[in-house]
């Protein structure tokens, strides 16, 4: 489960009832602009969050209004063609949520406890998880994520490549832990054309409490 930070408003719904309407908003971010240096620098992380993060709330909050009005007109061709818009504006709103808390400062290294055993159990090494998320992250062609996620009904941790924004447990059921986001505003001011070398770095910045905290979670 997972919590946007949101600022409530009250509208008047067509039909004339009070109803609740709450817009999404850009989370902060929890640590500086420049905290991932030198694996990844202070320009593409403000631009990444301020610009293309923000954009994604806003269009999910236009995207979200019309869906509204659609509904409240009993519309469907109008509901059915707004969703590939809530489907990219909603996905890159939920990735990038996800992504700034499996990033930290005092990240890298190994994760701990349950969540080193299940990967071990399921990947038959962390060195061997490693190399399977970075090449999956690698091979995304154009653009989108690459993910470790677990999958409730098998009881285990899979990994996965989605296009786009496309979210994980939208489109595939799995359960995100861990997102890589391989769209070229995630490295190109720093790595250029190289994406394996941003994925090289990216590993020194991995939050291992929060994916591990996201495991136990989705175990409940
Ligand atoms: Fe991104």
């Amino acid at each position: 489960m997972f919590f946007f930070s949101r600022s409530s408003a009250k509208l008047v719904a067509p039909l004339g009832c009070l109803v609740s309407r709450q817009k999404h908003t850009l989370p902060d971010l929890p640590y500086d602009y420049a905290a991932l240096e030198p694996h990844i620098n202070a320009e593409i992380m403000q631009l990444h969050h301020s610009k293309h993060h923000a954009t994604y709330v806003n269009n999910l909050n236009v995207v979200e209004e019309k869906y509204k009005e659609a509904l409240a007109k009993g519309d469907v061709t109008a509901q059915v063609s707004l969703q590939p818009a809530l489907k990219f504006n909603g996905g890159g709103h939920i990735n990038h949520t996800i992504f700034w808390t499996n990033l930290s400062p005092n990240g890298g290294g190994e994760p701990k406890g349950e969540l080193l055993e299940a990967i071990k159990r399921d990947f038959g090494s962390f060195a061997n998880f490693k190399e399977k998320l970075t090449a999956a992250s690698v091979g995304v062609q154009g653009s989108g994520w690459g993910w470790l996620g677990y999958n409730k009904e098998q009881g285990r941790l899979q990994i996965a490549a989605c296009a786009n924004q496309d979210p994980l447990q939208g489109t595939t059921g799995l359960i995100p832990l861990l997102g890589i986001d391989v769209w070229e505003h995630a490295y190109y001011l720093q790595y250029k054309n190289v994406r394996p070398d941003y994925l090289k770095a990216i590993w020194n910045v991995i939050n291992w409490e929060n994916v591990s905290s996201r495991y136990a979670a989705c175990k409940k």
